[in-house]
């Protein structure tokens, strides 16, 4: 049960998206798609979107199902573009509301509804959902932020943040909603897979300034990662995290990615003048300097 994956850089935030699919029936699944966003214009494109299209279109693909794998805090999803132009329904795990809860609070949206309708579909942990002959697992992995869901499909997982590559350690937890301790106890379900598992990351940044690299192994992060390894108790990881956690910047791309992404990649409906606008919470995130 081996599905083909293609996967797709996004150079701007260090993401990487994911097509996977299917080969017996073309069916495929997009994972974590990026809409590019410029902070400076407050311009959107989707440049970057449009090629994880033309992949689908250009291989027959059928495309059921534009999964997230948290509501992202660095990037903003182009979830919504991406169905529009495929069809597929779009799914992020049943935490999700919790999380949109807590930023309907931190951005103080009145008018938004924080029970997950935005989505086409809340899912659970351990449901599966049809790909063609293969299925989507839904395997439940809380840390980084409380709704992290990573989906697996054959002999490939694709983790969200959770862990990185192993020269890259693990995600922050240090969120609204974030928890080293669940997200040790999450990786432990990702160590449980099959060691031959295909891991595919979310994120690489590159470290030591190697070229970005997408796949890795559930045997390689068992044995290299480091941050948690075989062999690492949760108090030592979480101390580690929680020390890291503390020297780490606010994402560039926090105030526009959360208040779209928790929309489900909707931008925000427009103002009576036509404009989308998104609020910026003043002397809310970050550290007080
Ligand atoms: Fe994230």
């Amino acid at each position: 049960m081996r599905p083909d994956v293609t996967p797709f850089h996004h150079a701007g935030t260090g993401t990487w998206s994911y097509v996977v699919a299917d080969p017996a029936t073309a069916t495929a699944a997009i994972i974590d798609p990026v809409l590019d966003y410029d902070w400076k214009s407050g311009r959107t494109s989707t440049a970057s979107a449009d090629a994880v299209a033309a992949h689908c279109r250009d291989h027959g693909l059928q495309v059921c199902w534009i999964l997230e794998t948290h509501a992202h805090a660095d990037h903003l999803s182009a979830a919504q573009h991406l169905k529009a132009l495929l069809g597929g329904e779009v799914a992020i795990g049943r935490g999700i509301r919790s999380v949109q809860l807590t930023f309907k609070r931190l951005f103080g949206l009145s008018d938004f509804v924080p029970d997950g309708h935005q989505f086409d579909r809340l899912l659970e942990e351990d449901e599966q959902l049809p790909l063609g002959e293969l299925s989507i697992r839904v395997l439940g992995t809380p840390g980084h932020t409380s709704d992290s869901i990573s989906y697996v499909v054959g002999d490939a997982a694709f983790i969200g943040d959770t862990l990185f590559m192993p020269d890259g350690g693990s995600a922050r937890c240090d969120f609204p909603g974030g928890d080293a301790d669940e997200l040790y106890r999450s990786v432990q379900k990702i160590f449980a897979l099959p060691a031959e598992t295909r891991v595919f990351v979310c994120h690489d940044y590159s470290p030591g300034g190697r070229a970005p690299l997408c796949q890795t192994s559930v045997a390689e992060q068992r044995r290299a990662n480091i941050h948690i390894r075989d062999g690492v108790d949760a108090a030592s990881f979480v101390n580690l995290r929680t020390q890291r956690d503390a020297t780490l910047d606010v994402p560039n791309l926090i105030i526009p990615s959360v208040e779209v992404n928790i929309r489900a990649g909707h931008l925000p409906p427009p103002d009576a003048d036509g404009v989308q606008y998104l609020r910026v919470p003043l002397n809310v995130f970050g550290k007080r300097r």
